[in-house]
């Protein structure tokens, strides 16, 4: 009946909020005090950090030639990177969709001026900055080929909405590829909330219709997930 009732758009969006996420008053101080699926949010990693975004060690930490191997995409493709910060993945991957574009989605509008800036810098003009909001990524409907998110997805304020907003993006068999710290490993040394397993991740995608497809381990500390939309 409650979900019926939901569908009709009957229950005020607090209430239909409340049922999809639990609030908690004590919580972990890295995160937003509510909880997904078992998993608490954490907080978003404001425009400030840019820098830290950008840092030059980066490259060798986490080693993105290997992230965007890992798309396994052609020329024509339309790539999505959500909470795309500075940029770190839209502009190393836009050369390699040059007849495509890379969709460069983020909610903070100064990330957004940031990748506007970049982006004229480093002349890619097959990079195309787009303000999201909190719980829809504003981009057309079957548009995207592959849906990229690293290190960003376990910030999400509104996973259930983003992700369903997503789903709705992608063409019929897009692609959704997820990067996250790996969870299971206390030697992966970042905090908590900021790291996922890939039974958590399963579990959230699996709930808006995404098939698993696979995991590749190729990277130093983080999952990448692969998924795909039913055709
Ligand atoms: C830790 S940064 C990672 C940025 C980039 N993916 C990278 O690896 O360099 C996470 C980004 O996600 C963005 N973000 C948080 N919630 C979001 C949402 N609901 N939709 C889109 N972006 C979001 C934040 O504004 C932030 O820029």
């Amino acid at each position: 009946m409650i979900l019926v009732l939901l569908g009709l758009g009957f229950f005020p969006a607090a209430l239909a909020d409340g049922l999809v996420y639990e609030t908690r008053s004590f919580h972990n101080p890295d995160g937003i005090g509510k909880v997904y699926m078992g998993r608490e949010i954490a907080q978003v990693m404001g425009y400030e950090g840019a820098g830290w975004l950008e840092r030059d060690r980066r490259d060798g930490e986490e080693q993105p030639q290997k992230v965007i191997a890992g798309l396994d995409l052609k020329s024509t493709d339309i790539v999505a990177d959500i909470g795309a910060g500075t940029g770190y993945f839209s502009f190393r991957i836009a050369p390699r969709v040059s007849k495509g574009k890379v969709l460069a989605v983020d909610v903070q509008p100064e990330m957004i001026e940031i990748l506007k800036t970049l982006k004229t810098k480093k002349h890619l003009s097959n990079v195309q900055p787009v303000l999201g909001s909190v719980t829809d990524v504003n981009l057309a409907a079957e548009s995207v080929d592959v849906a990229l998110m690293v290190d960003a997805y376990h910030e999400f304020e509104y996973p259930k909405e983003v992700m369903t907003s997503i789903v709705k993006a992608l063409k019929p068999s897009g692609r959704v590829v997820l990067v996250e710290y790996r969870g299971e490993n206390p030697l992966v040394l970042i905090k908590g909330l900021h790291k996922m397993t890939q039974k958590q991740v399963q579990k959230e995608m699996q709930s808006v219709g995404l098939t698993y497809l696979e995991t590749r381990n190729s990277l130093p500390q983080q999952h990448l997930m692969i998924f795909e939309k039913q055709s």
